[in-house]
Formats: C-alpha cells, sequence, structure tokens
C-alpha cells in the first residue's frame, strides 16, 4: 500500500520525457516528441509523448498512457510495482502504510513460511546428493537430466522415513503449527491420538516457485510405480501457495516468454524440465489442472501468444478443447501441436533430440480454431446432424475471441472449411453472444407480449436480471463479501441466502439450469466458477456462460480508462455486495411484476375467483412499490 500523496508525489517527479528517454530516442517536432514505438517493431516514428500534457501516444499501435502505464507496459510491472520502481528513481521514499496487527501478522507469518519452504528445498537438494539416495539421482538420469538442469529448477530428494524433516525442524525451534501450514508435514487426529510426520518420503522433489523464484510448494514423484500410491504428491493449498495462481516454471520461463512473445502451455512437471533440456525455455505447465483465470493473466504479462502441447491421444486432445476456449476468452492467440499416439512432450523430446524437436514444434504449430474445424471434421461422415453440432461447437469456440476484427477473419477461415455461407455463422454468432435477443424475437411472434414501446416487454427484463444474476455469480460467486454485523460470506452463498425463501425461479430454462447447478453444487460445499461451467459437458451451457464472461471485457475496458485518469469509479467486484444487493431487488421485481401480469390476465378470465386475485394484485403492488423504492425507482402502477 502505498500512500496517496506519494503516488502524487511520483507522478509530478516522474517526467513522461525523461521516464520515456530511457527507452526511446526522441526528436522535437513542434510540441511534441516523436521517436520509433517501444512496443511494435516499426521504421519510421508513429510514438509521440506530449510533455505538456504528461502522456505517450503512439499513432501505429494505439498504446497510450502516462509515465506510470509505461513503465508497466514495458517492464511489465503491476501498478505498486512501477511506482516503486520511479520512486527510486527519483529519489522519492515511500512510507510504508501503517499495517493492522492482523495485516502484520499474516505478512510474518508469509515471510516465516517463505523461510521454511527455502530451507527445506535446500534440504532435499542436499539429500539429493547424499550416498543413500542413489536411486533417486539415477532416476533422475535415466530421464534424461543433467547437474545444470537439475540445479536450474532446483530439484531434490525427500528421504525414505517419516520424520525426517519433522525431528530436523522442530530442532531448530518451528512451532508444529507453522509446519502444518507449510504443507510439509501432516498433523492428524486420529483416535489413538495426534499423529504427526512428513508429508513426501521417498520421493523426488519438484520446488514450485512463485514469479520471483522463492519456493511456495512442492510436487513430488514416486521414483517407481506402486500401487495406492499417487504419481505425484502435490503441497495442499496454503497462505503462499494459491494453486489457482500458480504455474510451473513461470520463473525459470518468464524471460524467454517475453523474449519469444509466445508462451508454451504443457501438461506436467517433466515436459517443461525436457523442453528446457531441448532448448527451449518459453515452457510452463498448468500441473494436471486445467487453465485458470488467474494463470492466464500470469502468462498474459509477458505475451499474448499461447501454443499448447497436447498428449497424443484423441480423447485429451477433446478434452482440451474447453479449457482452451478460457485462453481465448482472454484475448489470447492459440496454436497447438498436436503429439503422435502416447508420445508426451518430454517422451518426443528425448526420442527425437534438442534440433530436430524445435522443428517439429516450428512446423507444426497450428492455430486452434482451425484445428480443432479439422478434427471434429474428421469424424462426422457428412452427417447433417453431427455437422450442426460441430458448427455450432466451433462457433462458440470464435464467440470467446473478444476482438471483433479476429472474430471476422475466423468466420471466413471456417466458412471455407466448413463450407457454410459466411452470413449463416455470422447470425449463428449473434444469437450466441446475445441470448435475451432470441427472447426478444419469441415476445414479438406471441401477439399477448405485446407491450407499449415506452415500457420494455418483462419477459425480457426478467431475462436481463436473469442474465445480470448469472453473470455476476460466474464471475465473482468465490469472492468475499463483507458482513459489517456478522461473518463474511462467499458472494454465492449471499445470493443464495438472499433468494432462496421467495419461491423464484428462473424464466429462461438455460438461466435456470445454471442456477440449479450453482445450488447443487452449493449444497455439496462446492462453490463452483465459470471454469466449472466452460467445461461443462452440455454444449449450450458452454456457449451460454462463454457469451456471458465476454460481457465482462466492457468493464475491463474502461476499468483501463479509469487507471489511466485516475478517475475513481468503484468496480463492479469492488462493489459487490451493493451491485449483488440491486440485482438481487432487480430480480425479485421483474419477478413480482411477471406474476402480477398473469393475474392481471386472470380478471378477464372467469374461471377464476377474482376477488383472490384482486387481493394478490394488491399485495403485489404493495411489493412492488416497496422493492422500487429500494433501488430508487418509483413505478407508477
Ligand atoms: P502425467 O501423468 O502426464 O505425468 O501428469 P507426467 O508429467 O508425464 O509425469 P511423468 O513423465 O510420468 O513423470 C501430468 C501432471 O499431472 C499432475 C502432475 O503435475 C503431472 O506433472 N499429476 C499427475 C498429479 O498431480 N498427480 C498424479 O498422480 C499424476
Ligand atoms: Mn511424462
Amino acid at each position: 500500500m502505498i500512500p496517496s500523496h506519494t503516488i502524487e508525489e511520483i507522478r509530478n517527479k516522474a517526467d513522461i520525457e525523461d521516464v520515456v528517454s530511457d527507452y526511446v530516442s526522441l526528436k522535437k517536432k513542434g510540441k511534441n516528441l516523436w521517436g520509433c514505438c517501444p512496443f511494435h517493431d516499426e521504421k519510421t516514428p508513429s510514438f509521440t509523448v506530449s510533455p505538456a500534457k504528461g502522456i505517450f501516444k503512439c499513432f501505429g499501435c494505439g498504446k497510450a498512457g502516462d509515465s506510470i502505464t509505461f513503465i508497466m507496459e514495458k517492464e511489465k510491472f503491476a501498478y505498486t510495482d512501477a511506482l516503486k520502481y520511479l520512486a527510486q528513481k527519483y529519489g522519492i521514499t515511500i512510507e510504508e502504510k501503517q499495517y493492522s496487527l492482523e495485516e502484520k501478522k499474516e505478512s510474518d507469518e508469509k515471510e516465516a513460511l517463505y523461510h521454511l519452504l527455502h530451507n527445506a528445498k535446500e534440504k532435499f537438494q542436499k539429500n539429493l546428493l547424499q550416498e543413500q539416495s542413489q536411486a533417486a539421482l539415477t532416476y533422475l538420469k535415466n530421464r534424461g537430466l543433467n547437474t545444470e538442469v537439475m540445479q536450474k529448477f532446483e530439484l531434490g530428494y525427500s528421504l525414505d522415513a517419516w520424520n525426517d524433516l519433522l525431528n530436523y525442524y522442530k530442532k531448530m525451534g518451528y512451532s508444529e503449527e507453522l509446519l502444518e501450514k507449510s504443507g510439509i508435514i501432516i498433523v492428524r487426529e486420529e483416535e489413538s491420538g495426534k499423529k504427526i510426520y512428513d508429508r513426501f518420503r521417498n520421493r523426488i522433489m519438484f520446488p514450485i516457485h512463485n514469479l520471483i523464484g522463492k519456493t511456495i510448494g512442492f510436487g513430488a514423484r514416486l521414483l517407481k510405480n506402486e500401487e495406492n500410491q499417487p504419481k505425484y504428491l502435490n503441497s495442499p493449498e496454503t497462505i503462499v501457495y494459491k494453486k489457482n495462481e500458480v504455474l510451473y516454471g513461470i520463473f525459470q520461463a518468464k524471460e524467454s516468454i517475453k523474449h519469444e512473445d509466445n508462451c508454451y502451455l504443457c501438461e506436467g512437471y517433466m515436459d517443461v524440465i525436457s523442453l528446457h533440456m531441448a532448448g527451449i525455455q518459453n515452457t510452463v505447465a498448468a500441473s494436471g489442472t486445467s487453465l485458470t483465470e488467474n494463470q492466464i493473466k500470469q502468462i498474459k504479462r509477458f505475451t499474448h501468444n499461447v501454443t499448447t502441447l497436447f498428449d497424443g491421444d484423441n480423447a485429451g486432445i477433446k478434452a482440451s478443447f474447453r479449457g482452451i476456449d478460457m485462453l481465448l476468452s482472454q484475448d489470447i492467440n492459440v496454436k497447438v501441436v498436436p503429439f503422435p499416439e502416447n508420445e508426451d512432450p518430454d517422451s518426443y523430446a528425448h526420442k527425437l533430440g534438442p534440433q530436430p524437436f524445435k522443428e517439429f514444434l516450428k512446423t507444426n504449430a497450428t492455430d486452434f480454431i482451425l484445428f480443432k474445424t479439422k478434427i471434429l471434421l474428421k469424424n462426422i461422415q457428412n452427417d447433417p446432424i453431427k455437422k450442426t453440432e460441430i458448427t455450432t461447437d466451433i462457433i462458440t469456440s470464435i464467440s470467446c475471441i473478444p476482438n471483433i476484427i479476429k472474430r471476422d477473419l475466423y468466420i471466413q477461415e471456417c466458412s471455407d472449411i466448413l463450407k457454410i455461407n459466411k452470413d449463416i455463422i455470422e447470425v449463428a454468432l449473434q444469437n450466441i453472444l446475445s441470448p435475451q435477443k432470441k427472447d426478444t424475437q419469441k415476445n414479438k411472434i406471441h401477439p399477448t407480449n405485446v407491450t407499449s414501446a415506452k415500457e420494455k416487454p418483462i419477459k425480457e427484463k426478467i431475462t436481463y436480471q436473469e442474465e445480470e444474476s448469472i453473470r455476476i455469480l460466474l464471475l465473482y460467486g468465490k469472492e468475499t463479501i463483507k458482513q459489517p454485523e456478522s461473518q463474511d460470506i462467499q458472494a454465492l452463498t449471499y445470493f443464495f441466502k438472499e433468494t432462496e425463501d421467495d419461491g423464484i425461479s428462473f424464466q429462461s430454462p438455460l438461466y435456470q439450469e445454471i442456477y440449479a447447478l450453482f445450488k447443487q453444487k452449493l449444497q455439496e460445499g462446492i462453490l463452483v466458477d465459470m471454469d466449472y461451467f466452460l467445461k461443462h459437458e452440455s454444449l449450450e451451457i458452454r456457449n451460454c456462460v462463454a457469451s456471458l464472461i465476454g460481457k465482462e471485457d466492457k468493464h475491463e475496458f474502461s476499468k483501463n480508462w479509469q487507471e489511466r485518469y485516475e478517475i475513481n469509479i468503484p468496480t463492479e467486484k469492488e462493489e459487490l455486495k451493493q451491485s449483488m444487493y440491486t440485482n438481487i431487488i432487480r430480480l425479485k421485481l421483474s419477478f413480482i411484476k411477471f406474476l402480477r401480469k398473469q393475474n392481471i390476465e386472470k380478471l378477464t378470465n372467469p374461471e377464476y375467483a377474482q376477488d383472490e386475485i384482486l387481493q394478490e394484485i394488491k399485495e403485489q403492488n404493495t411489493i412492488i412499490q416497496e422493492l422500487s423504492k429500494i433501488i430508487g425507482k418509483v413505478y407508477e402502477l
């Protein structure tokens, strides 16, 4: 936390001309300075700096901002890191904000864990060199690793003992509590009493590093297959090891990713290491799980290009298609390299040897959408129903791409490959992108839904509120909502708590299904998010979710502008409780209006008891007024 007056000082002193001059040679022309853009390749200058306004702008690639955004872009720094960098450059001291006792405790604990994990990593490394660990070293050598790469990845070995680390660290004075929190020691209450022992025994240790190279956890592999033992054991989630934020190998890869402007993405620890051995350093692994949004954000700091390396079996390839839509929706250009049957990047790199393997990657990298189209097309044997299915599937992937120009290029190419008219693909795509539009069209067909021009059809309003609810749950369901009076809760829990007593059901069958899934999982104690739905077996659900999260970009965009011009509009996420609350009220409001409308229609039908219905309408009127007051809109009844 940097105090705002310091940020102000940094902004004032970090003169744009001076900051940019470290990277670009600038020439004065009129009021502005010109040079060759440092963000894209060019020979004639289209990059300008306006000292008066304190901003830069490139007319070639469109990048623009102030001195802080310039450093963020150029050095791939986060906002605070850019501020720190500039503070140092201009001799401004940053007085760190006073931490609360709670914050202090957590930061001390983190420091202690980093220290302990660093020490454990070194201990595992030393173990590897002991006589009794021959088998481990032999194992690594047999898999083709040399000492250099073992050191680069700081590989080690955990002894075949139940309390080697436990005794060692207890002697050093570490508390059982901290040892357990680090994940290297397991503490379990059993009937016979407390059991406490080393988590990793007789395994090759792969330290997992964060972006700046600190050890935050471990992956640990068996030396040889054993029944009832997982091949790899991993550290549990801890306060320093957040699985959905970590990519294995990112520390060792980041320079090269930036340099190559591409990131190879594979599945396993050994794949990453073998690629390094083959001289390919821009490689990370998601370690057996599918990618999360947070992991993609890490990659995006260094490049927007990802090449996925698939294992060579067909089932695996199709399973990964869903995960890749996630990359597309984060505006990443995705290529894929399929491997031959029964080969993974590790095995194949050894089979071919470094140079031919590099060639293989180069010649086989194919654009993902085109690859997917061709693969799916292979198996349909002119069956029109199957062709419709795969076409929708492909269009869904295209719909994930936020950039409209890129989308258009793909539509063109896929139209050629699939031999389907481009306009038809375009229409199908629009339908995926805005599911509520379809409902509007239906409304036009049904004369009972015709309403005055002033008021939107109720059906459409409901769908919109439902869409908003689902969108918020998908994006922010796992976020914590602070409650001043009682315990903090997760957004999902909050939403269901607020809606469960009202018998609200969603009118759109698709949203109802997603809502029910959220609820069902919540009852099982699991908070699911968009990841879960993007991998759902139902194509319709995947389509729908992809299009909803695609809408997030609008908010992202305005956030950039806010940062650039320091306009502090709280984002949807920051104001989560508020946005959820108003959304819930609106949802209830449209639901009740819908019920009231049904009642009004019943009034003209003699089959119903008019008195009761009138009474119901009166009650509904009151509720509508109450709810409307809350959202600051008084509806005329
Ligand atoms: P793989 O089974 O493909 O293993 O799992 P691998 O990486 O090729 O490993 P080797 O070559 O047999 O040594 C891919 C990744 O899935 C995770 C690990 O991160 C592994 O690298 N995994 C796998 C686990 O976490 N636990 C397991 O039991 C298996
Ligand atoms: Mn392998």
